[in-house]
């Protein structure tokens, strides 16, 4: 039997973390670093990448950072190649990036919106996840997290935002309901060649609403109060999730979705 300390241990693994340098891509790649792993960061603006990384070497970890666009089949080629041509294996691919570029509400929609944004935050995460697969395949393992959002689960609490902030993103929910079936699909295909597929569903971090109106200010309270745990995430909350999902910990875990979003999705 193996030592617990051992089975969330992922020396020599390499994962890759897209939108590795944003809110929760940070601390998910701080994460893996500190479990073990050798972190690619990957998105558009390869050099904020590749400065997070310079910053976590200099603590002792392994990081690089690459460039990555989700909505270029080229660019999600290139990645995967870069990666193997570096390091010769893909163990972990953490799909945690978003464009909130495109994100409309049903009065903003547009077919050209809707599908630009369906085709980085949904079809990104395909065709990237088919990219690494054949190295998976061929090493008969791997763990391909998909990082959703409570939002995937249930929809926006309408009777919670002041009327100025009814207009959610429609194309939000939809793509993280969409995500979880994706997680399903894939964890029941490639379960074969030992590979597992989990998703995680988190709640509001750092959301910066506090600060941008008072509309804004009224949001973030409502959502303390109606939180089972009273608070938005902080920022080591996503580590232990990513890192159980990622490891042998969760050997016998696929085409689950870890819910860490402070109890909100109970009522
Ligand atoms: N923050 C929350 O409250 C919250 C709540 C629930 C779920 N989530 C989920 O958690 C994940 C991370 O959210 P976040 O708030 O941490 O995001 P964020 O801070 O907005 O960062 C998004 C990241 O995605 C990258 N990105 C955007 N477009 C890209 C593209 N076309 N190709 C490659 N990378 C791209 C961005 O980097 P570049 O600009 O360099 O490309 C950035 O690093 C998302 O899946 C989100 O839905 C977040």
């Amino acid at each position: 039997m193996r030592n617990v300390k051992d089975l969330f241990d992922l020396s020599g693994r390499v994962a890759i973390v897209t939108g590795g340098r944003g809110r929760y891509g940070a601390s998910i790649v701080l994460g893996l670093c500190e479990a073990g792993a050798s972190v690619v960061i990957a998105s558009r603006n390869g050099g904020a990448c590749e400065e997070y990384a310079a910053e976590l070497c200099a603590l002792g970890h392994s990081a690089v950072g690459m460039s990555l666009d989700l909505s270029s089949d080229d660019s999600i080629t290139a990645l995967a190649g870069a990666v193997i041509e570096k390091y010769g294996r893909i163990d972990i691919l953490v799909n945690n990036a978003v464009d909130r570029s495109n994100l409309v509400s049903v009065d903003g929609a547009t077919r050209e919106k809707l599908q630009a944004s369906m085709s980085t935050n949904l079809n990104g995460q395909i065709l990237l996840s088919q990219a690494v697969l054949p190295y998976m395949k061929k090493a008969r393992r791997g763990s391909i997290i998909n990082i959703g959002s409570m939002r995937g689960l249930d929809c926006p609490h309408f009777p919670f935002y002041p009327e100025a902030m009814r207009e959610q993103a429609v194309n939000y929910t939809t793509e993280k309901w969409a995500m979880e079936g994706l997680t399903r699909f894939m964890a029941g295909r490639y379960g074969e060649y030992g590979i597992r597929v989990n998703s995680i569903a988190p709640g509001g971090f750092n959301p910066g609403l506090g600060d941008a109106s008072e509309d804004g200010k009224k949001f973030v309270e409502t959502y303390i109060e109606h939180c089972p745990l009273h608070a938005w995430a902080g920022e080591d909350d996503i580590k232990g999730p990513v890192v159980f999902l990622a490891s042998d910990a969760s050997a016998y875990v696929t085409g689950a979705t870890v819910v860490m979003d402070g109890g909100w999705t109970i009522w």
